[in-house]
């Protein structure tokens, strides 16, 4: 299967360093703003990741359903700021006219996975994702528009970058699992997720 037109990865994007710099700003970040257990809506089932964002937006689901929004669901406090790092990755890869609204930062802790969905809960749909990964490595499973086309999979490592632009902005994807013991970042092991989004058409 071909690749969508729009979807690029940048392995090893963030050397060791950066990826070290980057753990550090996400430990500050989290004390700001703590990992969360989001639910499915209707069901209210768990989702086995935990989330938290940062940006002036971030991403949630609970029975009422997905959306984005300007605070933290169990603080209610507002997002942390968006560290440099990140919106200097969102400079160089998404090279989009507008900033980030939102990051929404996703846990796995080994045994956890995320079902195939598309991301379209944006407004700004000609804007990218721009995903980073840490950690251990992930099995991620891209297909295309409809959920019953072909896949593929691809290992994401500690580093990687995956941008979904263009055609790609509205695959189906998702992480079939996490490969314990692939990366040494985490001193606890999992891996940790980031994905960049502009939210609004607005300024
Ligand atoms: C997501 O689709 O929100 C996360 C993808 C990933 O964990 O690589
Ligand atoms: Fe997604």
């Amino acid at each position: 299967m071909t690749a969508l037109e729009g979807f690029k990865l940048a392995p090893g994007f963030l050397d060791r360093g950066a990826q070290e710099q980057l753990v550090e700003d996400l430990r500050a970040l989290l004390k700001e703003a703590p990992f969360y257990t989001p639910v499915m809506p209707r069901s209210g089932k768990p989702f086995s990741v935990r989330m938290t964002n940062c940006g002036t937006l971030g991403w949630v689901s609970d029975r009422a359903g997905y959306r984005y929004q300007p605070t933290h669901p169990e603080t209610g406090r507002p997002w942390p700021a968006i560290p440099q790092a990140l919106l200097d990755a969102w400079a160089e890869l998404g090279a989009y006219s507008r900033p980030p609204e939102a990051c929404l930062v996703n846990f796995y802790a080994s045994g956890t996975r995320m079902g195939l969905h598309q991301d379209r809960d944006e407004e700004d749909l000609a804007a990218p994702v721009v995903s980073l990964s840490l950690g251990d490595e992930a099995v991620f499973r891209i297909g295309g528009h409809s959920r019953k086309d072909p896949t593929r999979s691809l290992r994401l490592k500690s580093g990687d970058a995956l941008v979904l632009g263009g055609e790609a902005r509205l695959a189906f994807h998702g992480v079939d699992r996490i490969i314990a013991g692939t990366s040494t970042l985490l001193p606890k092991g999992g891996r940790i997720n980031l994905t960049l989004r502009r939210v609004t058409k607005g300024e």
